[in-house]
């Protein structure tokens, strides 16, 4: 038996991160609630009341989002109760119950043009409709939860759903050419290297804004997509650059944001590995 961290209840467990969490957390140690929007729709007030009454749990990870960026464009509405409506609720309930409730935001709360990192006492300035939801998210979060931990994380990959990784990984493994932005720029961060920090904030029951992406600086979707042919050992040559324009019209481009861990760096607190290497575990994992 190791740490003993009570019932934790995970929403948007079938998610990359909510995936996981279950995945590393042991099972002996803790008391799980899982659920996803087909048990539990965390936008309905009333359903969240009543599931954390019944269960009490001392600790809530939100891993439920509207993470479809296009989608949030298309749905305004949809985007803003999910990303905010939904952890008004929960938080709303963890005061109720006493629990603390950890919040997991995205570097889009951020947009920048130029090259710069940005720590987490910086000022959030979105500019998409899924950016500007999930602040919205963050602030319920924070004027209404007592105990509250807001995890912001960039280019999320893990084995559930399509994301860029997974496409890049199967298009090159099909060895068709795939088109990839030289002007879009982030840190790629496994759900694994995520959910272990999650995890560890939990245990340390640390509070207030951390941000959580791999170390090894940002790179561009073009050099992400080039790393993953040549660690699949496959052409590089299949990955065409592109201008993120080109690829989605609505975006401006260029686009940078680079989170950096500064409150990790300074509670002298595990680093994630670098996204090389956690990109290397991953590859090595699904083949
Ligand atoms: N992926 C990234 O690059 C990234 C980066 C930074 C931060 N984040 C944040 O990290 C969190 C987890 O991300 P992820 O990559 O694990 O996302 P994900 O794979 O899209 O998982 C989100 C889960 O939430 C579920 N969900 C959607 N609406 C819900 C509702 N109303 N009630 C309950 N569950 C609902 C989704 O179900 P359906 O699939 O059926 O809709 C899905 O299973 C999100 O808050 C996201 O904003 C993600």
């Amino acid at each position: 038996m190791g740490y003993d961290y009570g019932k934790i209840w995970v929403t948007g467990a079938s998610g990359r991160v909510g995936t996981m969490i279950r995945r590393i957390l042991d099972m002996r140690d803790v008391e799980l609630f899982e659920t996803d929007v087909d048990d539990l729709d965390i936008t309905c007030a009333d359903e969240v009341t009543k599931f954390a009454s019944r269960n009490r749990p001392n600790t809530i990870i939100n891993c439920a989002g509207l993470t479809d960026v296009d989608e949030c464009e298309k749905n305004i509405e949809k985007a803003y109760r999910v990303n905010a409506l939904g952890p008004r609720n929960l938080s709303a309930v963890a005061r109720k119950i006493d629990a603390r409730i950890i919040q997991l935001s995205t570097d889009d709360v951020f947009s920048s043009r130029q090259e710069r990192a940005f720590n987490e006492f910086d000022t959030p300035n979105p500019v998409s409709v899924y950016g500007k939801s999930k602040l919205a998210g963050e602030n319920f979060v924070k004027e209404l939860a007592p105990k509250h931990l807001i995890i912001r994380s960039s280019w999320v990959y893990g084995r559930e759903g399509m994301n860029f990784v997974n496409y890049i990984i199967q298009k090159v493994s099909a060895g068709e050419k795939v088109r990839a932005a030289t002007d879009e720029f982030a840190v790629p961060t496994s759900a694994k290297e995520l959910s272990r920090v999650i995890i560890r904030l939990v245990k340390e029951e640390q509070e207030g804004i951390y941000h959580v992406v791999c170390r090894g600086g940002c790179c561009s979707r073009y050099e992400l997509a080039r790393e993953i042919a040549r660690m699949l050992g496959k052409d590089e040559s299949l990955v065409v650059p592109a201008m993120l324009k080109e690829l989605h019209p609505r975006m401006e481009g260029p686009d940078y944001t680079l989170l950096d861990n500064l409150m990790l760096r300074m509670c002298e607190m595990e680093s994630p590995a670098t996204w090389k290497e956690a990109l290397a575990e991953y590859i090595n994992e699904i083949l």
